[in-house]
């Protein structure tokens, strides 16, 4: 229970990570922190205001701007940046986001120098690279959350076509956080039955695109991007490390040979527990699943390329 997290980015994201994770009832300490004056402090207390209500513990309180409040963090999660709004690609992101994803990560690095980075900002799988250069830390201490958004929205979607229990659906999903992530069927089952055996090839295909494109089809809606499955999803992978329960979630993470590749941050199921990422899970792909695999990791590092014109590093 003795844990301090730190959230940097008070925003829509960094609130419900805050929210989700207090409810949970499983740290002491949640920091939020944002450059906006007041806002950190007032989304801070507004939740804190809901401990007796919903019956938690965790002290939750804001700042503005100030890191020595993040000071020991075990857990580190930067959601500063800005999102995306409709017509723009996270990719569009890069030049703002990876400045201010630099910049938080080297001062929250100095106050916490022993902590696990989480990164969301967009783009995701090149932010979690910036931060990984940034930090000097090794790979299973600073990696990224999509996977569990986007493999939740797969499932959440197989649900409701099969009007069966989310509960019972479990998806696997890799690659990139963008239109080419890779979701797998073939690694997909309900209750155990694989999903292959319960919807035809154009459900599913219909399925996986809907899931690929899930995250614009909210901005579509709102006119800025998704705030509640991304904030529950960082709190599953915060809750996995605070209790070193070793659960397997698909992570980005930069790769060292694992599927062929190298040198690029990409999603992969690991395990999580109190180290961070404690390791990576292989699974054999077929010749199709591997090129779309390789086509989504060759998105990225065009995206890393664009990074290097940047010259921040
Ligand atoms: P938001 O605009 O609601 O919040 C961002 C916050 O960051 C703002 O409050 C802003 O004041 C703050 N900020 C900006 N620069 C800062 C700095 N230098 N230091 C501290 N705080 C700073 O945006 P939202 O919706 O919370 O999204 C945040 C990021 O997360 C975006 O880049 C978005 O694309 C990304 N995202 C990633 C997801 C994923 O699956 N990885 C899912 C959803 C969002
Ligand atoms: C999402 O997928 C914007 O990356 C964010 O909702």
């Amino acid at each position: 229970m003795s844990k301090k997290i730190t959230i940097i980015g008070a925003g829509n994201v960094g609130a419900t990570v805050a929210d989700v994770l207090a409810n949970k009832n499983i740290v002491s300490d949640i920091v939020l922190l944002d450059i906006k004056p007041g806002l950190a402090e007032g989304k801070a207390l507004d939740i804190w205001e809901s401990s007796r209500i919903n019956y938690f513990d965790t002290r939750v309180k804001g700042y503005t701007d100030d890191y020595s409040k993040t000071a020991n963090s075990d857990v580190i999660v930067i959601t500063s940046g800005v999102p995306r709004r409709p017509g723009m690609s996270r990719d569009d992101l890069i030049g703002t986001n990876a400045k201010i994803v630099k910049s938080v990560a080297e001062k929250a690095y100095e106050y916490s120098p022993d902590a696990i980075f989480i990164i969301v900002s967009n783009p995701l799988d090149v932010m979690t690279y910036t931060a990984y250069l940034t930090t000097g830390l090794p790979r299973h201490r600073v990696f990224g959350m999509a996977g569990v958004l986007d493999v939740g929205r797969f499932e959440a979607f197989i649900a409701e076509e099969l009007h069966v229990s989310p509960k019972d659906v479990s998806a696997l999903l890799m690659g990139g956080h963008g239109d080419t992530m890779v979701p797998l069927p073939r690694y997909t089952t309900v209750a155990g039955i694989p999903l292959t055996e319960l919807m035809d090839d154009e459900t599913i295909e219909r399925l996986v695109k809907r899931t690929q494109k899930g995250g614009g089809e909210i901005v579509q809606l709102l006119g800025t991007s998704a705030w509640y499955a991304p904030g529950a999803a960082v709190a599953q992978m915060i809750e996995a490390i605070v209790l070193d329960s070793h659960r397997v979630m698909p992570v980005c993470v930069m790769l060292d040979g694992e599927y062929g590749l190298e040198n690029v941050a990409l999603g992969v199921p690991v395990k999580l527990g109190e180290n961070g990422v404690e390791n990576i899970l292989e699974v054999k792909l077929n010749k199709e699943e591997m090129a779309l695999l390789y086509q989504s990791a060759e998105h990225v590092k065009e995206v890393m390329k664009v990074l290097d014109d940047l010259k921040l590093f």
